[in-house]
């Protein structure tokens, strides 16, 4: 390849800036020309393509969102749009592109490989639910502030010795509930991956406050249910507790990348970079055991992600 272009698309997370950034100075590090595809699939049926050079990333590394702008595109699901979008890549002389995103954005990548273009996928997502990866790129983050509105919450509960439940994003996946409830000490983690009973969630918080704990805390993954339901079925329960609900909503995907972030994002960028120069196409990058790995995109996109069953009991064994 000798001109490659990136973008960003679906939902945004944090690091997907650090990620841009290494895209581009490691593709210009090894002799590349670097375009940027303005947001995302939608962008490049508008042809709305620059050049970056160095200075186009820089002082982005530490900001959240994405300078690429991101978008949903209807017209790109179709094989029309998906043949528009190889050839204003083949008219602007660019032969390989790298996408950020989640499952979506990669199954718009696979297409395009199909179609003559060479393609390499970053899992930029908070949700964590992208198989063959450990990590996707904002899902620190992400689990970072849940840990922080949590410890939060806790001051207010404790005060005045109630429960709280905290609706979390993560689409269909449970990791970000898991992940932040782990770190933040919650009695109950729900997760759409393990079945749970509502009449053991209400005995375990009454047990609780007959035990002497002074709160209560659960985590509520979106891909259960939303917060207010849960709520309301607690309160059919045990009328006297009364939980408070909070919905973290969009809050989760703002803010500047953890280090953690940052780091996966420029390995990983670089990473997309110097595969595409040997000649690699139609692959996703990924973190697993701390080695980046290659997997064809249609294995990943066929594939599950699971969650950390060992690291769901440990969270029940240490809420008592
Ligand atoms: O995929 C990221 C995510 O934030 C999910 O956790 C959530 O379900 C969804 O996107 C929200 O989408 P939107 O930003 O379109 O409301």
């Amino acid at each position: 390849v000798k001109r490659i272009a990136v973008l960003t698309s679906g939902g945004d997370s944090q690091g997907m800036n650090a990620a841009v950034r290494a895209v581009v100075r490691s593709g210009l590090y090894y002799g590349l020309e670097v375009f940027g595809i303005q947001r995302g699939y939608q962008g490049l049926l508008n042809n709305d393509i620059f050049p970056m050079d160095l200075r186009s990333v820089g002082d982005i590394i530490q900001r959240g969102g994405t300078i690429l702008q991101s978008a949903r595109c209807k017209e790109f699901m179709t094989l029309e749009g998906q043949q528009k979008g190889a050839d204003v890549l083949r008219s602007r002389g660019i032969d390989g592109l790298i996408v950020i995103g989640g499952d979506g954005s990669y199954q718009g990548a696979n297409k395009l490989s199909k179609l003559g273009i060479k393609t390499m996928g970053l899992p930029g997502t908070i949700d964590n639910d992208i198989s063959f990866t450990d990590y996707t790129i904002g899902f620190d983050t992400a689990v970072s502030v849940v840990v922080d509105a949590v410890n939060k919450l806790r001051d207010t509960m404790s005060s005045h010795e109630r429960s709280s439940i905290v609706e979390v994003m993560g689409r269909h996946c449970g990791d970000i509930a898991l992940h932040a409830g782990l770190a933040s000490g919650a009695e109950t983690i729900l997760v759409p991956e393990v079945p749970f009973d509502m009449d053991e969630v209400a005995q375990r918080m009454q047990s609780n406050f007959e035990h002497g704990k002074r709160h209560s805390i659960i985590i509520v993954a979106e891909g259960v249910g939303k917060g207010e339901d849960v709520a309301k079925e607690i309160m059919a329960r045990c009328p006297s507790y009364e939980p408070r609900v909070t919905v973290l909503g969009h809050i989760q995907r703002g803010g500047t990348p953890t280090p953690f972030d940052r780091n996966l994002a420029s390995k990983l960028g670089d990473f997309a970079v110097r595969k595409l120069i040997e000649g690699e196409s139609d692959k996703a990058c990924g973190i697993i055991n701390n080695q980046l790995t290659l997997t064809d995109i249609d294995l990943v996109v066929n594939t599950k992600s699971s969650i950390d069953m060992d690291m769901y009991e440990l969270a029940i064994r240490l809420s008592q």
